[in-house]
């Protein structure tokens, strides 16, 4: 039998400790599937004596993290610390140079140095695994990178932040409050440290920018996102949103269009008999539309130590299977120096349906002048109802708006005009509509 596999593992969170303990729980079956031993050779972790209820048995400590990825003591450096910036880059560099393959589950570092460190760990013949850094457990990356060879992708979209389905899923199920919804999700050890991330979408861009490099072949660009997080969205969208015949799911979309690419995270409304509108909770789920495959749909936990943890072990087990002199294929499906320069397509010529709320005075008139906003942009509507306001607001009343496909533009420019008019009572709500199947 081959050598053991030397992991050097940094970070000991909710995921570090669910990959040392089911390396422990696992350790027959998986020597069995790789044909060799898989060893935590040396940790590294802020606090030495924390006890996180895993036996670390023989590894070597190290108070420094770039330390330890030098070491000669490991073949495999495991970066599980986080962050795009600090140790966590200079560990994961540090290693690269040193010929050390690395797993990191760090969509944050990946979505701002992917390229560079893909750029290293090719020129070195080494291995950079990062299969849970998008959706937690499912196997989006292999997917995309290897089972996809040939097909041309025209978009890719999904739930990508476990933490923000989460919060959508229990305020419609239970129609309670959004600061519930999240504390029950940092309890469960599901949201980021800055649980920000996660509510305002930075955690599905980060994925999201991985996923569109994977998909259309270009640079990672994750400040070329369009992104609006959930944290406006309120009992009265949700319940609009069920009555129309859809429902809201914080979405990360990248798309091929006429004049480049769209990448774009914000609340979406999804037809409610789509598959992916039946994905709740924390489970995330990715669709892939290509010419030859057609629509296929991931979907799987994405969020939470054990389900992270299987897809760090399972790129763990890919570089203990590979075997010396094997070369490695390319980070990001292609070779990294070949990756073409990320185009940008412009929000405003977004394509598609749109939900507007409306809360307006009570008055003659109101109902034509929004009509005619509307008229004024070219838009077509397919439905316009009107309610009680939400909280029965004496003299106030909500508008909803469905519109037939229109542009990002028109929407802007009649919404501006409507509230120039001086009929609203509240920033008229604008969420868009997703084609899913
Ligand atoms: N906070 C993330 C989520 C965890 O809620 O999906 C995995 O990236």
């Amino acid at each position: 039998m081959a050598e053991a596999l030397r992991i050097g593992l940094a970070g000991l969170g909710t995921v570090g400790a669910s990959v040392v303990r089911v390396l422990s729980e696992k350790a027959a079956e998986l020597t069995r599937q790789c044909g060799r031993e898989i060893v935590v050779a040396a940790v590294s972790a802020r606090d030495r004596t924390r006890d996180r209820g895993i036996d670390l048995g023989a590894a070597k400590w190290f108070d420094d993290p770039v330390e330890l990825a030098r070491s000669a003591d490991i073949d495999v450096f495991v970066e599980l610390i986080g962050g795009d910036e600090g140790v966590a880059r200079a560990s994961v560099k540090a290693a690269l140079e040193a010929g050390r393959h690395v797993v990191t589950a760090n969509k944050a570092l990946l979505s701002r140095h992917g390229v560079a460190l893909a750029e290293i760990a090719e020129k070195k013949g080494v291995l950079l695994n990062y299969e849970a850094a998008v959706a937690g457990g499912i196997p989006v990356i292999k997917t995309m990178r290897e089972a996809m060879a040939g097909n041309t992708v025209s978009r890719v979209f999904g739930i990508l932040n476990g933490t923000a389905n989460y919060i959508l899923t229990r305020m419609e199920a239970e129609g309670i409050s959004f600061e519930a919804c999240l504390e029950d999700a940092q309890r469960l050890g599901y949201a980021e440290a800055d649980p920000t991330f996660d509510i305002e979408g930075h955690d599905t861009a980060h994925k999201l920018s991985i996923l569109t490099a994977l998909a259309f072949g270009t640079k990672i660009s994750a400040d070329d996102i369009y992104m609006e997080g959930i944290s406006n969205i309120s009992q009265a969208d949700i319940q609009a949103a069920g009555e129309l015949g859809y429902r809201i799911k914080l979405l990360g979309v990248a798309q091929r269009t006429e004049t480049g690419i769209e990448q774009r995270v914000h609340p979406t409304m999804v037809p409610t008999a789509s598959v992916i509108a039946q994905v709740h909770g924390v489970t995330n789920a990715v669709a892939i539309e290509t010419d030859i495959l057609g629509e296929l749909l991931l979907s799987g936990p994405g969020a939470g130590g054990n389900a992270t943890a299987s897809a760090v072990i399972g790129d763990i087990a890919d570089i203990a299977k590979s075997r010396p002199g094997f070369q490695h294929g390319p980070v990001f499906g292609r070779p990294a120096k070949e990756l073409k320069p990320y185009k940008r397509a412009r929000m405003r010529t977004h394509a598609g349906g749109y939900f507007i709320r409306l809360t307006v005075h009570d008055r003659l008139g109101v109902f034509a002048a929004i009509a005619k906003r509307m008229a004024d942009s070219d838009i077509s509507l397919e439905s316009i109802v009107q309610h009680a306001a939400e909280g029965e607001v004496a003299d106030q009343k909500t508008v909803i708006l469905v519109t037939h496909e229109t542009t990002e533009a028109a929407v802007r420019k009649a919404t501006d005009g409507i509230t120039k008019d001086g009929h609203l009572t509240a920033k008229p709500q604008v969420i868009r509509i997703e084609r899913a199947g």
